[in-house]
């Protein structure tokens, strides 16, 4: 369990958030996501097209979501992801419409995207050493990623959150560098628990790193102040970088599992509705959507759904193939 000294986060349970993978191609090969050689990707008609998933989405609206992210694989390898965004922009009863992105792309579409009416931006950077980043994602796109970064906050993104997926003996001696980031820049670093998902998932016990060790390595370099969670948030607990421009973030997928208070369903690009990452339970909605089902319709499955999701995942006896869709299937 945590320790006292993390935050506590409100504990309702309103199922506001959803999170769409509209593509499962990526540009780089994370070693916790994907083995070297990558997966098979999904045949192009199996993948919903961006007038089905705004349909759909509209209809997930009807039904209480407030908030969309937009997720991969890598989001911006699809055609015209912008496009998508800034119609989500403009969809009434959306309050939110954010992106999680690798950055590759960034300087090429953060313009774009911030026309388009996207401000907010979850961003993957696990190392701040160029050589390790290849290693870790096994492409030598670091310079990319920290030019996107870079031009993101000159055009005003806000919040700029930062991805670092904690691994002992590969990234955990960096706690103290990312730590300073958050001192110096107005990004929020989130610290990510290694989680076992996807039948190719690489995770080892050993890899492992709680929050509550990365909370008591970072009181070794400067304060934080707790911060209280929006109904809207993820599930990172958020602390102020005291003297800093920054914030901090810990998502601990597993040791604390925040079941009792996650507010969200995904939509995988072929079409599946998620009610939990760990789960692979799953209700077609392409099926009913492409025979011609009606928004009644496919309101009830989504409730439906709603009503069995999982009360909690039980991770706390991990099993390495916790679920077996590929991470970069689901989109995190
Ligand atoms: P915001 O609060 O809107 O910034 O969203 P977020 O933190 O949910 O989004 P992001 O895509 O940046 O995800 C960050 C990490 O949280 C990823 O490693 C996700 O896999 C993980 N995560 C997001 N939702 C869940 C969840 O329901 N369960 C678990 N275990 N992890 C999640
Ligand atoms: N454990 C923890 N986080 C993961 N992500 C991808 N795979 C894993 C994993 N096995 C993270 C990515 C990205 C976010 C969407 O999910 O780093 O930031
Ligand atoms: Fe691509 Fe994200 Fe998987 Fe890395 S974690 S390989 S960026 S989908």
């Amino acid at each position: 369990m945590m320790s006292s000294q993390l935050v506590s986060i409100p504990t309702a349970r309103t199922i506001n958030y959803l999170r769409v993978s509209i593509t499962d191609r990526c540009n780089l090969r994370c070693c916790y996501c994907m083995p070297e050689g990558g997966v098979p990707v999904m045949p192009h008609d199996e993948i919903l097209s961006y007038e089905e998933m705004l349909r759909l989405i509209g209809v997930f609206v009807q039904g209480g979501i407030r908030k969309v992210r937009i997720t991969g694989g890598e989001p911006l390898v699809r055609k015209d992801s912008v496009d998508l965004l800034g119609r989500l922009h403009q969809m009434p009863g959306l309050e939110e419409v954010t992106l999680t992105t690798n950055g590759v792309l960034l300087k090429e579409f953060a313009a774009q995207l911030k026309k388009s009416g996207v401000s907010r931006l979850n961003i993957s950077l696990d190392s701040l050493k160029p050589e390790r980043f290849a290693r870790i994602t096994r492409r030598d796109r670091f310079e990319d990623v920290v030019a996107g970064i870079h031009l993101a906050e000159s055009l005003g993104f806000d919040p700029i959150k930062i991805n670092v997926v904690m691994m002992r003996g590969v990234n955990d001696d960096e706690i103290g560098d990312f730590f300073r980031l958050a001192k110096e820049r107005p990004y929020q670093i989130r610290f990510i628990e290694y989680m076992p998902v996807g039948a190719a998932n690489s995770w080892d016990p050993a890899q492992f790193v709680s929050s509550k060790e990365i909370y008591e390595t970072i009181s070794q370099f400067g304060r934080l102040e707790p911060l209280e969670a929006g109904m809207l948030d993820g599930p990172a607990r958020c602390y102020r970088v005291v003297e800093g421009a920054g914030q901090i973030g810990l998502i601990s997928a597993l040791s604390d599992h925040f079941c009792e208070r996650c507010n969200r369903l995904r939509l995988t690009a072929d079409g599946q509705l998620r009610t939990c990452l760990f789960s692979d339970a799953e209700v077609s909605l392409k099926a009913p959507l492409r025979q011609g089902g009606s928004d009644e319709e496919l309101l009830d499955l989504i409730r439906l759904a709603i009503k069995n999701k999982p009360k909690g995942h039980g991770l706390q006896r991990v099993r390495p193939e916790a679920c077996l869709r590929q991470m970069s299937r689901i989109g995190g």
